[in-house]
């Protein structure tokens, strides 16, 4: 596991957008895994930044999300269809067909589970997967607890999740209880990932993650496992790192 400590939020964004865009440079059809949330929202305005002025071109990617609400509208607000398209879909050249978001509203959930595992294998994998950490140490909605086993499924949120998401809704009531996800089995297939962290309010998880054994407790802790895997945190999530195991 590479730890990469930034100076800050901007300076963690603008690193992982040019692993990005130099992913795309040298493989123009490349798959990418992508997260919602707060965390990657600069990175998206940087690779728009990229692809008006630096000439970024999307046209032969492909998109895979992590998650997605069960049940929520895609013109919903807070669905992660609405955030995808308003943060960075609706101003790259990635074709529609290109991307795909699990469909929270699908009438048989299991086949679209499995269906979505079948499209990710059809493009042969995911190439880089960024992921965001929950404060409880989940990865996609893969909540403590976790089955390690498990590729595309339906999850439960757990209360912190729920609590720690009632921020982007009127009313905590309104956030959904359950969601698909992209299992563990699904995450660790890819073949490069990069999991983004700033701020203290992921500072334990960080450290959990890091420095716990593997357990399923801590979801995010699987990662030591993976063969690539980069951490880009700031000087605030990685405030609990002994300084002199972080191996860059
Ligand atoms: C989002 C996702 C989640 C978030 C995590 C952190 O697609 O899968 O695992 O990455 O909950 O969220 P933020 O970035 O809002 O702190």
């Amino acid at each position: 596991m590479k730890i990469v400590v930034a100076d800050d939020y901007k300076e963690l964004s603008i690193l992982t957008a040019k692993t990005l865009a130099s992913q795309i440079f040298l493989k123009p059809d490349s798959v990418l895994g992508l997260a919602t949330g707060s965390t990657p929202t600069l990175v998206y305005r940087e690779l728009i930044r990229m692809h008006e002025q630096d000439k970024l071109d999307f046209a032969h990617v492909v998109t895979f999300n992590l998650d997605e609400y069960l049940g929520i509208d895609p013109k919903n607000e807070n669905s992660y269809h609405y955030y995808m398209q308003h943060n960075f879909f609706n101003e790259v050249n990635i074709p529609k067909d290109n991307i795909y978001i699990p469909d929270g509203q699908a009438e048989d959930i299991d086949k679209e589970c499995k269906d979505y595992e079948m499209s990710i294998c059809k493009h042969r994998g995911i190439d880089i997967q960024i992921l965001g950490i929950g404060q409880n140490g989940h990865i996609g909605f893969n909540e403590p607890d976790v089955e390690f086993e498990a590729a595309t499924h339906t999850v439960k949120l757990n209360e912190n999740t729920i609590k720690a998401n009632a921020r982007f809704f009127k009313d905590q009531n309104e956030v959904p209880k359950f969601a698909i996800s992209m299992g563990i089995k699904t995450i660790m297939n890819a073949k490069k990932i990069l999991l983004l962290a700033n701020g203290e309010t992921k500072v334990d998880a960080i450290y959990h993650m890091i420095n716990d054994g593997i357990t399923s407790q801590v979801p995010a802790s699987i990662l030591q496992l993976h063969p690539d895997v980069t951490v880009l945190i700031d000087e605030a999530a990685a405030e609990r790192l002994d300084k002199h195991k972080i191996i860059v």
